[in-house]
């Protein structure tokens, strides 16, 4: 991989638009939810800044599970194969889960996560909320119930995303111009 600089990284959402975008997410999550208990599904490691920010948003009482997934290995682009690197779950018949991601991309993450979720148990109810949606790069027919931007075909990190394990620690979210990630 590419060696890339905090200076190559232009912004796309500063931090003020990120958390504004958190909280209208957020305020829909309360009104859709009201007083229910959800369970929170935070998908690791990339949706890890997200869903701490989003909870603190949160009023319905809940619990906070964390799995990890993951299908990129050091690349920019999807293996197209997902790797389900610690999946283990409570009983989640009869709760409302809440999947918190990071960014659905192709979308093969996001459909092998709900398909494993509808296999392993009758929830109450299940939705997906994402940060990111790069629906321009989607291969598995899946969408998003809610997310706070789309993004056309950037390699986007901050917030949580990263490249080669770097610069989950920015405040706003960014991209390297193709030419310098490959
Ligand atoms: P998908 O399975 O292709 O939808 O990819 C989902 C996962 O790939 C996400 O959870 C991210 O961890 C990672 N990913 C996809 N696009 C990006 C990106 O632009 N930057 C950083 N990580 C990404
Ligand atoms: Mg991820």
């Amino acid at each position: 991989m590419k060696n890339v600089n905090l200076s190559d990284i232009k912004v796309l959402f500063d931090e003020n638009e990120i958390r504004t975008k958190v909280k209208e997410i957020a305020n829909k999550l309360n009104e859709y939810y009201k007083d229910e208990e959800v369970c929170i599904v935070c998908v690791l490691k990339g949706a890890v800044i997200f869903a701490t920010d989003l909870v603190r948003e949160l009023t319905m009482p809940l619990t906070m599970e964390f799995i990890r997934l993951s299908s990129y290995g050091h690349s920019t682009a999807s293996s197209g194969k997902v790797n389900a690197v610690d999946i283990k779950l409570p009983d989640l018949t009869g709760k409302n889960v809440l999947i918190v991601e990071d960014i659905i991309d192709t979308g093969l993450t996001a459909k092998f996560l709900l398909d494993f979720i509808a296999l392993n148990f009758k929830t109450k109810s299940t939705k997906f909320v994402s940060l990111l949606d790069k629906k321009c790069s989607r291969q598995a027919d899946v969408e998003a119930d809610y997310y706070c931007f789309e993004i056309d075909d950037k390699f986007v990190v901050g917030y949580g995303l990263d490249y080669d394990s770097k610069f989950r620690n920015l405040k706003f979210i960014g991209y390297a111009d193709k030419s310098v990630i490959k």
